[in-house]
């Protein structure tokens, strides 16, 4: 993949914009295309790993975390190309290197999804093992131990992992937690094992009922998508396909949020209200208007925002995602608001941030308190994280003066044309 900005994704991209400016802002008024989902393209991308051929992608986000993969396909030698602005075509030869390096899984840790598929394809697999982030620990034994129940053997040397199977064989694997990862792992690899798989407590999100649609065009025989038991009948082979990503929710959910803090109507083109009821229904508590239309999601948001309580869970719950801009938008709501996280221990390094631009809130364990007041004070702070560095830009829409968000990057590994898309609906924002 080449390295140039609006026609490749790259590595470099993520060095072009270090600080995004926001002044207070709003109305947001406006039309915004939504574009494909992130947390879908990375997966399917990885599964192009199991067929020989070429895979097209349509619907695919401009963003680093894109480059980052299409860098690691490449790395093992396949071809990555961008062929549209916004389709990619990935030329999977029939022999792979399957090894996944650490200068790559260390930029991204959802590199460890093309375990399963290499190993299933090629009888052996070699990842770098992730590291923790600012999440906290980021542990892959439910990936790990799903694999072994196929009948792979794991070993760890030097930092990796590295995973032989002769052929995997189908078998019923029982998550203890509905891991979005581990359920991706094991269903690529299942897709090729001899016989029949049950992925029991496996995670319901609408980017695994697209990996398996995706699957299911290559070839592969899996039923249950968006369910919590997928059922896997094993196959010989698979072949390439073409294919159209689902929108990416999370995108969605910013500019949701971001018309709750800032006031003002905007429709979501392209955006799925299906995959976002809980959400939709917490900011309706919180006083704003959502509905359907035929171009997406209409949203609308005329007065202060009131406080709610929310807990993360897994999908249909409300996404973890979510919730740094959501906890931005109750710093600025009318009262108290309790925020549990039960996804990720540590995700919420952002808020010391939050209370750098004057926000009320106390965390305990994985809880947070947040006593909303009518508007924050600009300030300087960091990104640690693709939302964490939303969230406080979000913040930034109802802060007085200038909120400088550095280490930006973080943005662009998710978020194509952030400032753009913003500054499209009237939004004072800028990047330097
Ligand atoms: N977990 C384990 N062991 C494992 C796997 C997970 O203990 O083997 C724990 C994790 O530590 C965490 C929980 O299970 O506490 C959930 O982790 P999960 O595996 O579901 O998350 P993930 O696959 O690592 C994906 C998304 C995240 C999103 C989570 C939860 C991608 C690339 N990442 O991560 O998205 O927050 O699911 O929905 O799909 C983002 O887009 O910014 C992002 C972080």
């Amino acid at each position: 993949m080449q390295m140039k900005r609006k026609t490749q994704p790259s590595s470099e991209h993520t060095e072009q914009v270090e600080r995004v400016i926001v002044r207070p802002n709003g109305p947001l008024e406006g039309e915004v295309a939504i574009g494909g989902a992130k947390n879908s393209v990375l997966k399917l991308m990885a599964a192009t790993t199991l067929a020989e051929g070429r895979h097209v992608l349509h619907n695919v986000p401009r963003i680093s975390d894109v480059g980052w993969m299409g860098e690691l396909l490449e790395a093992m030698g396949a071809r990555v190309e961008w062929v549209g602005p916004h389709d990619l075509a990935i030329e999977t030869p029939e022999d792979l290197v399957p090894e996944a390096p650490y200068e790559l899984v260390e930029k991204m840790r959802a590199s460890i999804v093309v375990l399963g598929p290499l190993l299933a394809r090629f009888g052996r697999a070699r990842v770098a093992l992730p590291g923790g982030d600012d999440f906290g620990p980021r542990p892959v034994d439910m990936h790990l131990r799903a694999l072994e129940s196929l009948g792979a053997t794991i070993d760890f040397a030097h930092g990796y992992i590295e995973a032989r199977a002769r052929r995997l064989r189908g078998q019923r694997i029982v998550f203890e937690f509905p891991s979005v990862g581990a359920t991706e792992n094991a269903l690529m690899a299942a897709v090729l094992a001899e016989g029949r798989t049950e992925i029991d407590n496996a995670a319901r999100e609408p980017e695994i009922a697209d990996l398996v649609r995706f699957l299911n065009r290559m070839g592969a025989q899996v039923s249950g998508a968006g369910s919590s038991t997928l059922v896997i009948e094993g196959v010989d082979r698979l072949h390439s396909v073409e294919h159209t990503l689902i929108p990416d929710r999370i995108e969605a959910a910013t500019f949701m949020v971001a018309v709750g803090i800032a006031g003002g109507e905007v429709t979501l083109q392209g955006a799925r209200a299906d995959h976002m009821d809980i959400l939709i229904q917490k900011l309706g508590d919180m006083g704003m208007r959502i509905s359907p239309s035929s171009e997406g999601i209409w949203v609308m948001a005329t007065k202060q925002l009131k406080s709610v309580d929310i807990q993360t869970l897994p999908f249909p719950g409300l996404a973890t995602d979510y919730k740094p801009f959501l906890v931005a938008a109750l710093t600025v709501a009318d009262g108290v608001s309790i925020v549990t996280e039960n996804i990720f221990s540590g995700r919420f390094r952002y808020i010391d941030e939050l209370v750098r631009m004057g926000a009320d809130i106390r965390t305990e364990s994985h809880h947070a308190v947040i006593r909303g007041r009518p508007m924050l004070s600009g300030a300087q702070v960091r990104a640690h994280d693709i939302r964490a560095g939303v969230a406080v830009a979000l913040a930034g829409l109802k802060a007085e003066g200038e909120t400088v968000v550095s280490d930006a990057f973080h943005i662009d590994r998710g978020y194509e044309d952030f400032v753009e898309k913003f500054k499209s609906l009237g939004a004072d924002m800028d990047r330097k």
